[in-house]
Formats: structure tokens, C-alpha cells, sequence
């Protein structure tokens, strides 16, 4: 039986700011940012949207009524929950009308969660084929005002619906993770900025790509020519770059244009949003597929998933026919295209607020203005309050 991924939607706020005018006015070479680290555009979320939100948003894009009877179990992935106890996931069930005998969970690894979720989302469906799982990484990427990481910061979600026999991509069962101590990222309780030693970071994620890689030939006797396309966890696009370059130093000639050759394609909306941490990976997977050439059935698409900390892990999954008809590309490019353009004053102002931290009650200004969006409106007596634009 294959199991894999049937439906995948996206959600990223309505705001953006150009990484040119960023650039200007941190006194840095726009070209640094554009091609040194390789994205156009910042995604930014105003105090109404959060990891919550953002993941309802992007299920609401692809779930119908046969998968909210269908679905009974919610994963939420994500390294910004809103909550010491509560599941990001619970809510997120609510606010899609999922029927109510579902386990809702929320899940930490840094950027590599979604990938965890993915993996018991397909154990799950093992054992009961006629169910489906809605897999969700959501976040939102913040390093703060004038810091090293400021323009590799983003905000976003995407939600897939696993299922038997799916319809977009069937995964293999070949993975290879592994997981090591160590300190190139973290968010410690006390802070909302993450906290990262960015070269350091840059190595590890390479460091975790060869080892599993190594591992994964090994283990599955496949090599580069067993591939179609690559996708990598993509905290800027030029890491997504260097990825490649890794993979491909030694590969034949044919191999490293065919792989190269998919790059743009799988990095288009990655440029134009940011690091959305957990989501990343499917990003990059969602916008190959959607803005890349129709792959032929069965085309071996290998994935990189790299959270911080840290956990790799390397996989893959075959196209199935058709794929395109189920995407929804006119959609998330009117998403990305409809956002409005901050100045960098007013992306700083936003940047900076936060919920209060003690008790206080708060109602928030909702910014966005597509309406059916959903929104936190406010904190009252400590209970979050979520609901529709
Ligand atoms: P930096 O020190 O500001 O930048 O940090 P740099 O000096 O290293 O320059 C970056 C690149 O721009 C270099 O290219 C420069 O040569 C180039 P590279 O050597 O890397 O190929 N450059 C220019 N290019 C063209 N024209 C110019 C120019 N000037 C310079 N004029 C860094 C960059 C990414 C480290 C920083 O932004 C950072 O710390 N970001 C956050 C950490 C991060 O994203 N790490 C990625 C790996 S870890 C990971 O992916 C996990 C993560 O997603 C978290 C999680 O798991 O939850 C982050």
C-alpha cells in the first residue's frame, strides 16, 4: 500500500518587506542579501497571526468535508507554540471542524518536527489505511532587530493531508535520521529571538546532510542517479545552494545539471518568504512542484529535513501521476502576490510588539484584511481567543 502525501496547502501573512530596502537601511550591500544569503523578500506577521493561526489558515486552503470525517489525527510541528501545556494542534482542530475523535498533538525539533510528524502520520496510516492525518509545520522565524540573522527570518505555513494511495507524492520507507547534541540554534523559555552561532549553524546543517546522506546510500544501495529533484530544509536560499553543492561535488556531469536544474523552481517561494523554520522543507518541496516542470510518474524526489539542535534526516518519495491537478498553484501565487509591502519602519514597530507577558487582557487590531482569515483576536483571562476575520 502506498502512503504518502494527498493534499498540500500554505498560508503566509499578508505583510512582506523587500531584503533590498532592508539591506539600505542597515548600511549593508543589497547584494548580500539578495545573492550573499539569496532571498528577495520577508514575510512578516503581525501580533494576530501566530503558529495557531498560521497552521488553520493553511489547512483551511485544502481540507474538505470527506477529510474532516476522514481525519483523526492532527500534528502539529513547530518551535513557536504559544503554549507550555496546550497543543497548538487542539485549537488548529477546532478551527478547521475536524470531527471530534482525533488525537491532537504538538511536536519540537527545531525545523525537523514536521518530518517526525510525517513519519508517525505514516505508521498511523499503516495500521489503519481508511484514515488520514493532517500534517502541519508552522512558524515564525525571529532573530530580532540588527542581528546577524535578521534577514533570514520569515513566517509561514503548510499543511498536508497523508493518506493511502495519495495523490501528490507517495513516500518511500527508507529513511535515515540521526540526531546529536549540540548548540548552533535554540530559543531558550525566557526569549522570543532565537539565539544562533550562524556559521557554526551553517557547518552542522552540512555536517548532518553528508552523514545521513553516507548512511542513506549505504542502507538503500541508491546514489545521486536514483534521483529526479532534491529538496532541502531551507532556512535562506543560498543554504539551499550550498546543500546541492555538497551532494553534487562529485557527482557525473549528468547528475549535477539535472539536479542543479531543478534548483530555481524549488526555491521560488522560499525567496519570496523567508525561513518558515518547520515548514521549509515542504515549502521548497510545494513550490518544486508547483512552479517546476511536470516530473514524470514515479520521478524519486529525495527531501532533507535539518532542525537545529539537532536532528537530520534524509528521504524520499515518488510523484504520482497527475500531481499537477492537485496542486494549488494559481492560489499561492495570488497569496504571495496580493501581500502588502511594509516600510521598514512599520516592520520594526512589528517586529518588536508582543503579547503582554504577565496577565493583562489584550484585544488585538487585526491587520489582515482578507476576510474568512483566521486571526487571534486577543488574550482574555489567559485564554487565547481565535477566530475568522
Ligand atoms: P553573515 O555573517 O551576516 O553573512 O551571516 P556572511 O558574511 O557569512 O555572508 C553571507 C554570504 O553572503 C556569504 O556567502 C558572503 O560571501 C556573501 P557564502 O560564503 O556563504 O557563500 N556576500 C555577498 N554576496 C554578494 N554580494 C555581496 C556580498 N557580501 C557578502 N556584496 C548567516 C549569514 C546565514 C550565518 C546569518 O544570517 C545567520 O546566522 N542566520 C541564521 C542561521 C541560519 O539560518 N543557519 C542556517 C543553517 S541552520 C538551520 O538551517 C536551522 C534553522 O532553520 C533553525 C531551526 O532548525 O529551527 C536556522
Amino acid at each position: 500500500m502506498e502512503i504518502g502525501i494527498d493534499k498540500i496547502g500554505f498560508y503566509t501573512p499578508e505583510f512582506f518587506i523587500d531584503m533590498e530596502k532592508l539591506a539600505e537601511v542597515r548600511g549593508v550591500e543589497p547584494a548580500k542579501y539578495t545573492i550573499g544569503i539569496g532571498q528577495e523578500k520577508m514575510a512578516v506577521a503581525p501580533l494576530s497571526q501566530d503558529a495557531v493561526t498560521m497552521a488553520a489558515n493553511a489547512a483551511l486552503e485544502v481540507l474538505n468535508e470527506e477529510d474532516r470525517e476522514a481525519i483523526d489525527f492532527v500534528l502539529l510541528g513547530t518551535e513557536s507554540g504559544v503554549d507550555h501545556s496546550k497543543s497548538g494542534a487542539v485549537w488548529v482542530h477546532r478551527l478547521t471542524g475536524i470531527q471530534k475523535y482525533a488525537r491532537s498533538v504538538e511536536l519540537k525539533q527545531a525545523c525537523y518536527s514536521a518530518t517526525a510528524a510525517i513519519t508517525m502520520a505514516m505508521g498511523h496510516i499503516s495500521l489503519h489505511p481508511e484514515r488520514k492525518v493532517l500534517v502541519l509545520g508552522t512558524d515564525i522565524a525571529k532573530y530580532g532587530l540588527n542581528t546577524g540573522g535578521e534577514p533570514t527570518q520569515g513566517a509561514g505555513a503548510v499543511a498536508m493531508v497523508l493518506s493511502a494511495n495519495p495523490r501528490i507524492l507517495a513516500l518511500d520507507t527508507d529513511s535515515v535520521s540521526m540526531s546529536e547534541d549540540i548548540s548552533d540554534f535554540w530559543r531558550p523559555l525566557h526569549s522570543d529571538y532565537a539565539i544562533v552561532d550562524g556559521k557554526f549553524s551553517n557547518q552542522a546543517y552540512l555536517n548532518f546532510l553528508t552523514d545521513v546522506w553516507g548512511e542513506y546510500k549505504e542502507r538503500n544501495n541508491r546514489d545521486l542517479s536514483d534521483f529526479e529533484a532534491l529538496c532541502f530544509h531551507v532556512p535562506y536560499t543560498k543554504m539551499g545552494k550550498k546543500a546541492l553543492k555538497a551532494l553534487t561535488e562529485h557527482a557525473s556531469e549528468e547528475d549535477a545539471t539535472r539536479l542543479m536544474g531543478y534548483y530555481e523552481p524549488s526555491i521560488s517561494y522560499n525567496k519570496a518568504v523567508g525561513n518558515i523554520y518547520t515548514g521549509s522543507l515542504y515549502l521548497s518541496l510545494l513550490s518544486l512542484l508547483e512552479q517546476g516542470p511536470e516530473l514524470p510518474e514515479n520521478a524519486r524526489i529525495g527531501l532533507f529535513s535539518y532542525g537545529s539542535g539537532g536532528v537530520g534526516e534524509f528521504f524520499s518519495g515518488k510523484v504520482k501521476s497527475g500531481y499537477k491537478e492537485h496542486m494549488l498553484k494559481d492560489e499561492h501565487e495570488a497569496l504571495l502576490n496580493k501581500r502588502r509591502e511594509l516600510s521598514i519602519e512599520e516592520y520594526e514597530n512589528i517586529l518588536q510588539q508582543a503579547l503582554p507577558k504577565d496577565a493583562t487582557d489584550i484585544e488585538l487590531d487585526v491587520l489582515e484584511t482578507t476576510s474568512g482569515t483566521v486571526v487571534l483576536k486577543g488574550v482574555q483571562a489567559n485564554i487565547r481567543h481565535y477566530g475568522k476575520n
